[in-house]
Order: structure tokens, then C-alpha cells, then sequence
């Protein structure tokens, strides 16, 4: 059993048991307004930020730091039932309730709003917001692994995406001397808030004009 010392003043279930999604989004409204998360919480831009916080027979719990644009990808918890209550941001939450992936209900989840859900759940999380977000997450039983639902040429760039390492503009138009292609793979979300071409964002500008001078051709791809 673990528990974290900042959470060591509340009692946990520690039999081997199932705690449903009402339960389970009990805990998680009760344990998002504790003001240890402010000094715990960390937010990476490289990659999504998660500590495991408490770990029992009958329950696993999760605090995860998001910065803007960061996501999952659609996935289940493998059979565990859930919750997870926003902190601080907000984020939004994709459910596939359907047969298919393309056509995803979407929740936007506030701060101090919690969710629970049954096993089978589906769904996809995100910040799409502009500041970081904060989140606590609840499952049961514990251990099961999450299982990635990537149906589409979207899902699998978007999985690929969060592992991908950016590259500084001289860097970039070697790689294209050298044959690579450029392209803008940022998420779907995105281009409507950083503006379609990159070119108009802060951070855009700096790499395209860069990369201008290298006399690298910045091709942009556009929504249907
Ligand atoms: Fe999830």
C-alpha cells in the first residue's frame, strides 16, 4: 500500500475490492480542492507529467500535470472503473460512446468538476486551453494497463506526436537538405487558437523566418 504523506490523514479502502464510478468520483471531488497539489503538481512541456499518489488492493490514484496541447489518445482503462476531477485549467474530454471514433461526444470539464465512469469508458483527454491544467485521477481495481483505441491516420500521428522531439529551425532545414519533409502536424485544436498559418504565432514566426533565411520553402497544410 502506498500512500502519499500528503494524503496519509485520510483512510483508503485496502481490501481487495471494486469501487464503482459514483465512488470513485466521490474521491476524486473530495481530493481536488486539497491545497497539496499547488506544491506537488508539476507541468513539462515535453511530455505529460503524472505521479501515482496512492496505491491500494482496491484503488489507484493519479495527479496529472498538463500543459496547453497536451493530450491523450483515445484509450480505455482496461476493464477499471473511473473518475477524474479538474484542479486548476480545464480540460477537454472526448467520449466515443459510439461504434466508431470519428464522431466523439465532447465535455469541456472545468475546474472543480469531477466525472466518473465505467469500465469500457472510451474517451480522449486534452488541454486546449492556453494556461496549464491539474488534474486528479481515481481507478479500480488497480493495475489494469490503459489500452490505446487508434482507428484512424489522425489517432496514430497523434500517438506519434507525443513522443516526438522538436526540432530547433537550422536543425530542421538540414534534415529537409537532406531529404526530409516538412510538415505541420500540429493537433487539430490548435490551428484555430495559434491561427491556420504558423507563421502568424510568435513561436511560428521565429521558426519560419529562420528558416527562410536557410532558404528552406515552408509548405502549409490547410483543413478540408
Ligand atoms: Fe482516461
Amino acid at each position: 500500500m502506498h500512500v502519499h504523506p500528503a494524503l496519509r490523514g485520510m483512510s483508503w479502502p485496502a481490501d481487495a475490492m471494486t469501487l464503482d464510478a459514483a465512488d470513485l468520483a466521490r474521491i476524486t471531488t473530495r481530493l481536488a480542492p486539497l491545497t497539496a497539489w499547488r506544491e506537488l503538481a508539476r507541468h513539462d512541456p515535453a511530455r505529460r507529467w503524472y505521479e501515482r499518489v496512492v496505491l491500494t488492493d482496491a484503488i489507484e490514484v493519479w495527479l496529472i500535470g498538463w500543459t496547453p496541447g497536451q493530450f491523450t489518445p483515445p484509450h480505455d482503462h482496461g476493464g477499471a472503473h473511473g473518475s477524474f476531477a479538474v484542479i486548476e485549467g480545464e480540460l477537454v474530454e472526448d467520449v466515443y460512446d459510439g461504434p466508431s471514433l470519428a464522431r466523439p461526444r465532447r465535455v469541456v470539464h472545468l475546474s472543480g468538476s469531477a466525472v466518473g465512469f465505467d469500465a469500457g469508458h472510451v474517451h480522449r483527454v486534452a488541454n486546449e486551453g492556453q494556461v496549464n491544467a491539474t488534474s486528479i485521477h481515481a481507478y479500480s481495481p488497480p493495475g489494469l494497463p490503459m489500452r490505446c483505441h487508434a482507428a484512424t491516420v489522425t489517432d496514430l500521428l497523434e500517438r506519434a506526436r507525443e513522443r516526438l522531439r522538436r526540432l530547433e529551425p537550422a536543425e530542421a532545414a538540414r534534415r529537409i537538405d537532406g531529404g526530409a519533409l516538412l510538415v505541420d502536424i500540429r493537433p487539430r485544436g490548435s490551428a484555430p487558437v495559434q491561427g491556420r498559418d504558423p507563421r502568424r504565432d510568435r513561436a511560428g514566426a521565429q521558426r519560419a523566418g529562420v528558416a527562410a533565411r536557410s532558404g528552406v520553402a515552408v509548405a502549409h497544410t490547410r483543413d478540408p
